[in-house]
C-alpha cells in the first residue's frame, strides 16, 4: 500500500487546532474541510492530463486539461461528510458515492446500513473520506465494498491514522493509496486513537 503521511505546514498547524479539547462544533467543520482540501491537493497530483487547443486574447492556444474526470468522491457516513466539501472544492463535477457505515461501539466491527454508489463506479477513481483510521474496518469495508462494484482505482482520505488501522489496511488492500495528515501512537482499550480527535462523528455534527 503507498502511504503518505502529507506534513506540509499548513496541515500541521490546522491539525494542531483540530486536537484542541474545547474546539467549536464550527471550528472543528472547518478546520475538517480544508484538511480535506489539501489532502486532496495531494492525493491528485498524478491525474492524467490530455492536450486540447483554446481560443485565447490573441488566438489559438494550447492548453492541458485533466483527462475525462472520472472521479467520484466516496464519504464514509457520518464523519467523512465533513471532509467531502474539500475535495469538491478541487473536484467540483464528481459524482458523490455514499456509504453508510457505523463502528459497533463493543465490538468495533463495521456495521454497513446504507449505500447508494455513483452507477458507473468500475470506470471512476475513487476517492474515499473519513477523518479517523483505528481499526480500520470501517476502511476495509468500504474498500470491499467497492471492489464488489468493479471499482479498480482506489484512494483514500484521512485525517489521522493509527498505526494497527494502516496495518490491517495493507494486509487486506495493498492495491490502495492512504493519504493521512497524521500517523498517530496507538489504539486505547476503547479503539479510540491516541492522541487522537476523540469522536470525530460527534465532534462534526455537535452531538457530543
Ligand atoms: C468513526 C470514523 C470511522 C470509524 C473508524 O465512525 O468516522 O468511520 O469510526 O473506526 P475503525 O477504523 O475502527 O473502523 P463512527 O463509527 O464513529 O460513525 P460516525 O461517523 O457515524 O460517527
Ligand atoms: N472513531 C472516532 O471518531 N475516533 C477514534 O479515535 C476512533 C474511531
Amino acid at each position: 500500500m503507498k502511504l503518505v503521511e502529507v506534513k506540509h505546514p499548513l496541515i500541521q498547524h490546522k491539525m494542531g487546532l483540530l486536537r484542541a479539547a474545547d474546539i467549536s462544533t464550527k471550528q472543528f467543520r472547518e478546520l475538517a474541510r480544508e484538511i480535506g482540501s489539501l489532502l486532496t491537493y495531494e492525493a491528485t497530483t498524478d491525474l492524467p492530463l490530455e492536450e486540447t487547443s483554446i481560443e485565447g486574447w490573441c488566438g489559438t492556444i494550447p492548453i492541458r486539461q485533466i483527462q475525462g474526470k472520472k472521479v467520484t468522491v466516496v464519504p464514509i457516513l457520518r464523519a467523512g461528510l465533513g471532509m467531502m466539501d474539500g475535495v469538491l472544492e478541487h473536484l467540483p463535477s464528481a459524482r458523490i458515492s455514499v456509504i453508510g457505515i457505523y463502528r459497533d461501539e463493543e465490538s468495533l466491527k463495521p456495521v454497513p446500513y446504507f449505500q447508494k454508489l455513483a452507477p458507473d463506479i468500475e470506470q471512476r477513481l475513487a476517492i474515499i473520506v473519513d477523518p479517523m483510521l483505528a481499526t480500520g474496518g470501517s476502511m476495509i469495508a468500504t474498500i470491499d465494498l467497492l471492489k464488489q462494484q468493479g471499482c479498480q482505482h482506489i484512494k483514500a482520505l484521512v485525517l489521522v491514522a493509527a498505526p494497527e488501522g494502516i496495518a490491517a489496511l495493507s494486509a487486506a488492500h495493498p492495491d490502495i493509496e492512504l493519504y493521512t495528515a497524521a500517523v498517530d501512537v496507538k489504539l486505547n482499550e476503547q479503539g479510540y486513537i491516541l492522541p487522537g480527535l476523540g469522536d470525530a462523528g460527534d465532534k462534526l455534527f455537535g452531538t457530543r
